[in-house]
């Protein structure tokens, strides 16, 4: 074949559309339950929205931005992820003045460039929650709890969360400066891009991933030592609202964040047995960014999760997930005339919502009969020509075998009760 699947991509075949149907759907239901509205936005914005919002240095427009010019000239991206583009929709419809509009939640497919691996894909698929317009720390535990419930609802087990406090802008120049102080004796031993990190963004410092660089992070300072006043007191008020909600979580301040935009809390769900994408789930708050993106100063917090991780997650604790939907009846029908006779019972099925498979292909009694078993359907309805004489129709159950003759009217009202 001459055409293959873009690399880091995927397609959700229907074997598997079961499974991905159900996590939609827990986390619609979930994400209702606290009184959240669902948005959607296109899957392009302007690519300077992100540039601005993510920050012009991070990994995210650096590297992983799908950029292209549409046919006039004009810069557009393929969303990396959905916060920029929600805060936009918020500002742009003055969803500020539309009441309780301040609780959204979405989900949809994501596009970054990285190296794909398990877990990681060009094009994935995330959900998430955005609360807007508070800075009260109840929202903070709210939003975490959301992504509690959720998981909770789905049976996952063995997940951590791990919250900080990466301050307000000034606290964050601050710790900056201690860290470059920190790291400018081990610069020379640094990787080439945590070089770059000490001058743009010494935090990301405490991201890397290359070996030689972690070893400087355990005797680096450490955020929570860089709050303010203000600050602190706020982080020591989420963690109050989260002990009174009983959510377990372990204090790291290593969590960074890949995205310029988070300001106080920070957290990220993990699944250790993951291996090297073990973040299941991240977020955090952002008081600056709807300013900064021409709203009107603006508190807010969220995060996402990727459905990806989440399945590959609950896979590996053997959670069941949906599979393919098998029918509930299968019509087997010998003869023309058959044929005709049974087509009102097919479409009365299916308006009441049933399932019901029919193959025109299949003539023999015996190649629909094999065709009904391995479709695993529950019934076989048979209209044979003696039923067709009689006017009725045999409903066989195809797990006990068990067969009667009843008229249509019979047989509709016992698989539609
Ligand atoms: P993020 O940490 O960049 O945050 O992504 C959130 C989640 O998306 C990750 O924890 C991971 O599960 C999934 N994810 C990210 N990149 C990939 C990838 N290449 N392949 C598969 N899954 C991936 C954000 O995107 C923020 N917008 C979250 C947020 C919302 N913060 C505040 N509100």
């Amino acid at each position: 074949m001459d055409y293959r699947i873009p690399r880091g991509t995927y397609d959700i075949l229907p074997e598997n559309s079961g499974k991905w149907q159900y996590v939609k759907d827990v986390f619609r239901r979930v994400a209702e339950s606290f009184g959240y509205f669902e948005i959607t936005t296109p899957v392009f914005e302007m690519a300077e929205l992100f540039e601005r919002s993510s920050g012009e240095n991070s990994d995210v427009v650096q590297k992983e931005m799908y950029r292209f010019m549409d046919q006039k000239g004009r810069s557009f991206a393929l969303r990396p992820e959905g916060t920029a583009p929600v805060v936009r929709a918020y500002v742009e419809n003055h969803m500020d003045k539309s009441g309780s509009r301040n609780k959204l939640y979405y989900m949809g497919p994501m596009f970054r460039y990285d190296r794909p691996q398990a877990g990681r894909y060009r094009q994935f698929y995330q959900y998430g929650i955005e609360f807007i317009g508070s800075n009260h720390p109840y929202y903070d535990a709210e939003v975490i709890a959301i992504e509690m419930a959720y998981l909770k609802a789905l049976g996952l087990q063995n997940v951590r969360l791990e919250i900080n406090s990466v301050g307000c802008a000034s606290c964050a120049k601050e710790y900056d400066l201690a860290l470059q102080d920190y790291y400018r004796q081990f610069l020379p031993e640094l990787c080439p891009d945590c070089q770059k990190r000490y001058e743009t963004k010494p935090r990301r410092l405490l991201d890397c991933k290359v070996k030689t660089c972690q070893v400087f992070r355990t005797d680096a300072p450490s955020q929570l030592d860089y709050l303010d006043e203000d600050c602190r007191e706020h982080f020591t008020q989420v963690r109050a609202y989260l002990d009174a909600s009983g959510i377990k979580y372990l204090v790291n301040p290593a969590i960074v964040r890949g995205l310029d935009y988070y300001t106080n809390t920070a957290f990220e769900l993990i699944v250790d047995a993951l291996g090297a994408q073990k973040s299941i789930a991240g977020g955090g708050r952002y008081n600056a960014l709807i300013s900064q993106i021409g709203g009107k100063d603006t508190p807010a917090i969220g995060f996402a999760g990727g459905f990806e991780r989440l399945l590959l997650a609950l896979e590996k604790e053997s959670i069941p997930l949906p599979g393919i939907t098998l029918p509930k009846v299968y019509c087997i029908a010998i003869g023309d005339e058959a044929q005709m006779s049974m087509l009102p019972i097919l479409s009365k099925l299916r308006q009441s919502g049933i399932y019901a498979d029919y193959n025109p292909d299949k003539t023999s009694f015996k190649a629909q009969m094999k065709a009904a078993d391995s479709s695993r359907a529950e019934f076989a309805i048979i209209l044979g020509e003696d039923e067709l004489k009689q006017g009725d129709f045999i409903l066989k159950n195809l797990m006990t075998s068990e067969q009667e003759r009843l008229s249509a009217e019979d047989l509709l009202q016992r698989l539609t009760q």
